[in-house]
Formats: structure tokens, sequence, C-alpha cells
């Protein structure tokens, strides 16, 4: 038999790196999404074919993470591979890039591609906790956001705490973003690092920007339920500057960002760990979408167009 299992890219936007000190962040889920195919093999433990697309350099750079993060999936599922192991398979149309749910859609996919084989026949939340364990591999000390957005799909207002909060934000229509990839991989657990010691160095500022996060945090929900796309967009261009601030941008982020504004954006930020990897940009409308790819495109960058706000797999 076979297992399958799915797991969706997420793109933050609003908060990532703040969310790791409990201040809420807003995350959604993209129309992209990574398969995970599990079948029986003759051979003690487990072996991987990796044929996800991604941006050079990203699987070989992740490799060790990707297998620590495997065998930590394996572990907390309990499933006993000592003498009949498995081929697991990840495939789907979600380009691997830093900043985009690539680790965490691979978990989840993972995760319930192995539920499936054995028959375990586990809920979301049981995945979700799960792939958390998964993302250790790759985070260290992940938020579960990454995990939660790939697990549920949707637009997810996410608060970590002893127990995690996530709500749901219900749109009553789609909003059209794009997502600029800078093309170079980026290694969170470093980027969460360099937060953590600057944040120690400087405690007072820090604690200015980041209470001005939590602010932002309530307003963004605000503006996205009375869909005031112009406030959304003033409020990921602040957030960008507190995400400067805490130093996690970088000269080619900054470069996208600037590019997507100058070309009809509402908005624009870094999305996920930073220091490389993604940005995202707020176009809404089709028109508004395709001008500000094209433009991002035209200095040789590559896109993503999608939607926020959507939960089934036809986006
Ligand atoms: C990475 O996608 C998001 C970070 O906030 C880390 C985390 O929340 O685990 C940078």
């Amino acid at each position: 038999m076979t297992g399958e299992g799915i797991g969706f890219g997420k793109a933050i936007l609003f908060n990532e790196h703040f969310v790791v000190y409990k201040i809420p962040a807003i995350v959604s889920a993209i129309g992209k999404y990574t398969t995970a195919k599990v079948k029986e093999i003759n051979k003690a433990g487990w072996t991987l074919n990796d044929n996800r697309k991604a941006t050079p350099n990203y699987k070989e750079d992740k490799i060790d993470q990707q297998k620590d993060s495997i065998n930590k999936i394996i572990k907390k599922m309990g499933v006993d591979l000592s003498k009949k192991g498995i081929e697991i398979n990840l495939e789907g149309n979600l380009y691997c890039a830093s900043g985009i749910g690539a680790s965490a859609a691979s978990c989840v996919a993972i995760a319930r591609a192995i539920s499936d084989h054995f028959d375990i026949d586990l809920s979301d939340d049981e995945i979700n906790e799960i792939a958390y364990e998964g993302e250790k591999g790759y985070h260290g000390t992940p938020s579960g956001i990454d995990n939660t957005a790939s697990t549920f799909g949707g637009l997810i207002w996410f608060e970590k705490g002893e127990k995690n909060i996530m709500d749901k934000i219900e749109l009553q229509n789609q909003i059209e973003i794009v997502i600029g990839n800078t093309g170079k991989v980026a290694n969170t657990t470093a980027a969460v690092a360099g937060v953590r010691e600057r944040k120690e160095k400087n405690p007072e500022r820090y604690k200015e920007i980041f209470n001005r996060a939590e602010n932002i945090a309530y307003l963004a929900k605000n503006a996205l339920m009375e869909e005031d796309y112009k406030e959304l967009g003033k409020l990921m261009n602040e957030n960008h500057k507190l995400l400067q601030q805490i130093e996690v941008s970088s000269r080619e982020l900054d470069f996208l960002v600037k590019l997507a504004r100058d070309n009809g954006a509402l908005g624009a930020k870094l999305t996920g760990g930073g220091l490389g990897g993604n940005m995202i940009a707020l176009t809404p409308g089709r028109e508004k979408q395709e001008e500000v790819a094209n433009a991002i495109e035209k200095e040789g960058f590559q896109t993503l167009k999608t939607v926020i706000g959507v939960s089934s797999r036809e986006r």
C-alpha cells in the first residue's frame, strides 16, 4: 500500500520573528503544496527521493537538517521501521525556497503520508504536532506558525503560548499577492538566533519595536476584515521597517520590496526568516499583480502569483 499526504506552502503577512516571542502574527497558506508518497521497502529504516523543484543549493544546504527532521517525525510517530522500512517520495508544485514554508509543507506531507501508509488515522491537530517536531530539525525552536499554516491551510491569526492560539480569519474576497524570490537560501535557525542575541543586548530598544509589532497585528486584522487594502499595505511596509530594525532583512530583499512598491504594490515586506529567501507584495486585482510580477521578473528574479484568503487546493 502507498500512503499519501499533502502540506501547503505559506506566507507570513505579519510578524515573523516577533511570533517566536509570543507576539501575534498573521499567516496564510498559499495555493502551492508539497506531496509525499510512502511505500514499504525490504530494508530497515527510511530512504528519500526528493523530487521537489528548488532554488539552486536549497536542497543541498538543508540535507542534514532534512535527515534530522525526518528522524524526529518518525520517532514522534512511533512507527517501527526495524524490519521493513519505507521509501519517501517528495513532489508537488511548491517551489522550494527559504521563507515560503517548504520545510513545514514537507513535514506535514510526510507525517500525513506515514499516517496513511500505516493506517494510523491521525487528526489534523495530531499531524500538526508531529510536523512541529519535524520543524525542530530545521528551525531549532520553531514558533509553530509554519506547520500550523501548512496543516490547516487558509488565513490564520497565530499566537504562540502554553497552548498556541490559532484563529481562522475568514475573508469575503481573496486578495492577490506576489511573492518574489531573492534566489538566496537562508538559514532560519541562524536568523532566529541573531535576533535573540541582539534583543538580549538591547532590551529597551527591542521592547519598543516589539510593542509596535504587536499593535500592527491587531490593526492588520481589522484592515483585513474591513478589506481596507491601502491600510493593510501601509502596515506591511511598517512591519518591514521593524524587521529591518531587528536586522533580518537583506540588500536583495530591500531591493525587491522597493521594486514592488515602485510598481504599484500597496505594500511589501520580507516574508519568513529573512536574510534572503522571499518577499511578499500586496497587489489586489489581477492587473496590479501582473504588473508587479513582471517588474520583478524583468530584473531576473522568480515570482509566484497567488492569493490569500481561501483554504482549498484550487488556487
Ligand atoms: C519562519 O518562517 C518564521 C520565523 O518566525 C521562525 C518561527 O516562527 O519559527 C522566523
